[in-house]
């Protein structure tokens, strides 16, 4: 079986390596020449656990490909999967004009039967859009070639990108045609692991279900981050009110961690994108608004509390700042709560040392990039510094050496952006800690 994936992001670089990894040969496109030229010698273009293997490996086998050339890429593939970027435009609403573009050329291009299938997250609609949009270029063409078209959202994370698209809990697959659903079940056979995980649906429907599972579990960060906001007032403690309330099965322990407010490509833009499509249908998302808002004032909760302690002038100041990228295990700075932090504290005119273990070479191209500096290490950031922001839970900041931090801190105070620290732990040994919630 052959397929073409197009645009080699996130979504298109691990569809397109975890497809070839169970035997399926596959055409990776990208207009990008210069990224097509890197994948080919071996060089991700971003920082995903695992995925470098199996790009590697499975180019070296001859069932990975990556070219510039759609319709070289499209001759004989039974699926064209669309997985360019759809960034948030001006007004919040999802930017089609990458995937609309895709669906001419292939339009234009196509010489047998393809089923057109978007990866990407789009709004509910964009299959019609994509169908007449391919349906046009062919009539240009005076032709009469058959297709279908097809809704295929991915849920992967960053971070485990490659687990999740090899392992999904669910395939969502919208679709209004036999053979394409016929060729998609295929497809998808070696990710099914023992039971049917393909969950088949009309395409709007398909499309979505992207939206609404983004939007939940946006929902539930932002619903906790708001009662550990109270937990403080009240005297409660969020992080056992959040081992209290996740033990009930039907409210689950996963997206309750209250924190900085959620970063990443997704959650942002699919929140936003949602709420535009509900106006532009006349109806207030009422939930999701406050979601976002709730999100927003997130970002700035610890360095409220920084100043909080020290006062609203930090002139004469320097805090170490312990994870740049919006989660870990990614380089992705997209969102990232720590570029609102940092442009905080130096607003208030203090100075920032940072240290993250793979993010700090993207975070230098985000607008605070040459506003700070970059530490060697995790200890090196916190040199001489007032205090200590954890920001992103590394894995690599979780039992740090208490001892050797209290020598390098002038003060012994540990602002906990993500509650990974014992409070009464680190009080017992003369620390001040700072949580969310608590
Ligand atoms: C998300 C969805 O999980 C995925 O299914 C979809 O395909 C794309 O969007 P991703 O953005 O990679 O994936 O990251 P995710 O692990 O979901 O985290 C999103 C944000 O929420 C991060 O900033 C994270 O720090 C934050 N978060 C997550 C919390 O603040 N608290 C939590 O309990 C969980």
């Amino acid at each position: 079986m052959k397929i073409t994936v197009i645009g080699t992001g996130y979504v298109g670089l691990v569809s397109g390596a975890c497809f070839a990894e169970v035997g399926i040969n596959v055409v990776c496109v990208d207009v990008d020449q210069k990224k097509i030229e890197n994948l080919k010698n071996g060089i991700m273009p971003i920082y995903e656990p695992g995925l470098e293997e199996i790009v590697k490996r499975n180019y070296a086998s001859g069932r990975l490909h990556f070219t510039t050339d759609l319709s070289e890429a499209i001759n004989g593939s039974e699926v064209a999967f669309i997985a360019v970027g759809t960034p948030p435009g001006e007004d919040g609403s999802a930017d089609l004009r990458y995937v609309l573009a895709v669906a001419h050329e292939i339009g234009t291009r196509m010489t047998d039967f393809i089923v057109v299938a978007t990866k990407s997250t789009v709004p509910v609609t964009t299959g019609d859009k994509v169908r007449a949009i391919v349906k046009e270029a062919l009539d240009k063409r005076g032709s009469e070639l058959p297709f279908a078209v097809a809704s295929n959202p991915e849920f992967l994370k960053e971070g485990a990108a490659v687990e999740d698209f090899m392992k999904p809990d669910r395939i969502v697959i919208g679709v209004d045609d036999e053979r394409a659903k016929e060729f998609m079940k295929r497809l998808y056979k070696p990710f099914q692991l023992n039971s049917d995980r393909i969950i088949f649906m009309d395409i709007p429907s398909a499309e979505m279900t992207k939206y609404a599972a983004n939007a939940i579990l946006a929902t539930k960060i932002s619903f906790m981050n708001d009662i550990a906001n109270l937990c403080e007032l009240v005297g409660a403690n969020a992080n056992l009110v959040r081992k209290g309330i996740g033990s009930d099965h039907r409210i689950g322990t996963k997206f309750i961690y209250p924190g900085v407010g959620y970063g990443g490509s997704c959650f942002p833009k699919d929140v936003k994108a949602i709420i535009k499509t509900g106006k532009q249908y006349g109806y207030e998302l009422n939930v999701l608004q406050a979601v976002e808002e709730v999100n927003d004032a997130q970002k700035h909760v610890l360095v409220k509390k920084v100043k909080q302690h020290f006062g609203d002038d930090l002139k004469g100041k320097t805090f170490a700042i312990w994870g740049l990228s919006f989660k870990p295990n990614t380089d992705d700075m997209r969102e990232a709560p720590a570029t609102i932090i940092i442009e905080e504290l130096i607003a208030a005119g203090a100075k920032v040392k940072a240290y993250d273990p793979i993010a700090m070479k993207e975070a230098k191209y985000t607008y605070i990039g040459n506003k700070i500096t970059y530490a060697k290490d995790a200890y090196d950031a916190c040199v001489d510094v007032d205090a200590l922001l954890l920001v992103t839970e590394w894995s690599e900041f979780r039992i740090p050496s208490w001892e050797a931090l209290g020598k390098l801190l002038i003060k012994k105070i540990i602002f906990d952006g993500r509650n990974i620290y014992d409070k009464n732990y680190l009080e017992k040994l003369g620390f001040t800690h700072y949580g969310i919630g608590m």
